[in-house]
């Protein structure tokens, strides 16, 4: 049966445009979001009612094994996403830019958001930071391109911050993830991922802003949620952040998938007869008779 079946939305067919999620604040039907790296999990996950599929830097840590996301380049985004697009026919795939491919200058990060689109077939952009990136987030916006924003706890920002620590917890730096959400606003963003921060933070940041916010360890608030699509399925057991909830303990089934696998080759159990091929009759004689 289609997973859809515990739901009460009904799964739409048509594609999820960027005028739809902007569309959907105060609609009272909340967002959802994934990230996605690969072909096999996009396809998946966009059988599924999901709105958005993120190719998020957070590839360099997920399928790449880095401590952080700071090593993601360009390529590796512009790789994944066409991997991503190639299985989502429904859901939105947004692109992530990463570290050090729009912070120098208007101009870089203008021809590298249009690097995404044009050769990763993304159909929006996101940019990490608040105020420091209104430029960028303006021009690219100008040249036709969706801008998701992404504020608060923002994992490019890891050493500045000493660390995945939750931000915005006093007065000072939630006013400033306040004003940079409007900026980013502003600047023409149609949403804005809200990671790491308070609840009461992203509520005031969800009633204060007309595009909708999307939130990771930001609360229930938010116009929208996203999660890390392999912490939702459980797959890494030494990773249990308190924001992200196992909807699926997976590590388990495929360590047991494997264990029985093994255990078959070596008792002989598999391949058995429904997985095995055989010769023609009378030719199994006539290769022997060759001899
Ligand atoms: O890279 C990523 O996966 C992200 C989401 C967690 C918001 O930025």
């Amino acid at each position: 049966m289609h997973p859809s079946h515990k739901l009460k939305i009904k799964m739409k067919n048509q594609p999820v445009t960027v005028p739809a999620i902007a569309k959907r604040k105060n609609s009272g039907e909340k967002i959802t979001a994934l990230t996605a790296y690969d072909y096999s999990f996009a396809k998946l996950l966009d059988s599924t009612p999901i709105e958005i599929l993120l190719v998020g830097d957070s590839l360099g840590m997920v399928s790449q094994g880095h401590r952080n996301t700071l090593s993601v380049t360009l390529q590796d985004i512009v790789y994944h996403t066409q991997c991503v697009n190639k299985g989502a026919k429904r859901a939105l795939v947004v692109a992530d830019m990463p570290f050090m491919s729009y912070q120098v200058s208007v101009e870089q990060a203008l021809t590298n958001a249009g690097i995404l689109i044009q050769q990763g077939g993304a159909a929006a952009v996101k940019l990490e930071g608040g105020g420091r990136i209104v430029n960028q987030v303006n021009a690219i916006v100008e040249a036709g391109i969706p801008v998701m924003g992404h504020v608060g706890l923002t994992p490019q920002s890891v050493h500045q911050f000493g660390g995945y620590k939750v931000q915005g917890k006093n007065f000072l730096d939630s006013k400033q993830i306040k004003q940079d959400a409007k900026d980013l606003q502003k600047a023409g963003a149609f949403s804005l991922v809200l990671e790491g921060i308070p609840e009461e933070l992203a509520a005031e940041i969800t009633i204060d802003l007309k595009i909708p916010t999307i939130g990771i360890g930001a609360g229930s608030k938010c116009d929208g949620q996203i999660l890390v699509t392999h912490d939702l399925l459980g797959f890494n057991p030494d990773f249990a952040p308190k924001f992200v909830k196992r909807y699926a303990h997976l590590s388990d089934v495929v360590q047991n998938a494997v264990i029985d696998f093994i255990e078959e080759v070596q008792n002989e159990k598999f391949p058995g007869p429904e997985h095995t091929y055989n010769m023609k009759k009378g030719s199994l004689k006539q290769v022997k008779n060759d001899r």
